[in-house]
């Protein structure tokens, strides 16, 4: 039976001429929010949108370059100096961004990290502890802070930035990638437990994107002919195209998707395991060469 009006109504869902600017009047909060990174060009767009955005960021020059880039394009954005890995770095981001404006729309947990590599034989507590900080400690306790204001405004879209290695097995660090595994999960999770109170949880698993953090470019004189080989999209990929996955994401475009984790990955995911060969012009899952 259909209904006129109300939440089950075909009216609950936006109309189209509402979403050009896709996140107009909305406050977002985004960790790692720094240049040069996903984090920064999500900030980027979704200012573009319309948003106000407030950025945590570790690194101070970082975050003055985004803030930059988004007031000179005419848009709206803050950056908080702090450390997400510590209570201290959390309760001042949350706390500022709350007193300033009583709640906020989005969030984007974007903080993480797979540095040091260790492999897992070589590991212990210390190293175990650090990659909980750094990829999970922070995506609880931020969500956390914001999760009831996010509520009593009615509602609001949580978008967290893990990895495609927490999609699939990671040879290189298992602890690593089950923290972004975990994220994932924690995503689909909350997705189903809040959804009855507006919230909405989808996750990004990142693959093959050019960062400070991840340097594709750099050692590899012959990258552009490598990327063939290496991504079945066939290029590498760049934060932008992760801020076009958040930014559907956060907005009301997905207004009916939750609980979902997308592999932004240019394929990798789906064509784990298999390379293209363009000598030979055959996939090969046996590659001789990089
Ligand atoms: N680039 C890729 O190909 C790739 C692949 C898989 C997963 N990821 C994930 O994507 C996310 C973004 O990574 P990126 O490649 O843009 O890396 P990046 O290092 O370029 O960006 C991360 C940002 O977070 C900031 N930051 C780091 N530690 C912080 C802390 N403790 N507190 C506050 N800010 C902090 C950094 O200064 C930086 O601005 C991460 O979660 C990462 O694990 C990226």
């Amino acid at each position: 039976m259909s209904t006129s009006s109300g939440p089950n109504s075909p009216g609950s869902v936006p109309p189209i001429d509402d979403w050009n600017r896709l996140l107009d009047g909305k406050v977002a909060a985004i960790t790692g929010g720094g240049a040069d990174g996903i984090g920064g060009a999500i900030s980027e767009l979704f200012a573009a949108h319309g948003a106000t955005v407030e950025i945590a960021e570790i690194d101070a020059d970082r975050a003055t370059a985004t803030v930059d880039a988004v007031t000179s394009a005419g848009g709206s954005a803050r950056a908080h100096v702090v450390d997400v890995r510590t209570v201290e770095g959390v309760e001042t981001f949350t706390s500022s961004v709350l007193d300033t404006h009583g709640g906020i729309d989005v969030l984007v947990n974007n903080v993480g990290d797979y540095r040091p590599l260790v492999r897992f034989h070589d590991s212990g507590p210390e190293s175990w502890e650090a990659m909980y900080r750094i990829n999970l400690w922070h995506v609880y306790a931020v969500t956390q802070a914001f999760l009831t204001p996010m509520i009593e405004r009615g509602g609001g879209s949580i978008v967290n930035v893990h990895s495609v290695e927490g999609m699939r097995g990671f040879p290189g660090e298992p602890v690593y990638s089950s923290m972004k595994a975990a994220v994932a999960h924690f995503t689909t999770s909350l997705a189903a437990g809040y959804g009855r109170e507006g919230i909405r949880a989808n996750g990004i698993g990142v693959d093959l994107t050019q960062s400070q953090q991840v340097d594709y470019i750099t050692g590899y004189e012959d990258h552009e002919n490598l990327w063939e080989s290496w991504a079945p999209v066939g290029r590498l990929g760049w934060p932008t195209d992760q801020a076009r996955v958040a930014l559907f994401l956060a907005s009301d475009q997905s207004a009916f998707v939750t609980g979902h984790n997308i592999p932004v990955d240019g394929g990798t995911k789906a064509g784990g395991g298999w390379f293209f060969s363009p000598g030979a012009n055959r996939f090969t899952n046996r590659p001789k060469t990089l």
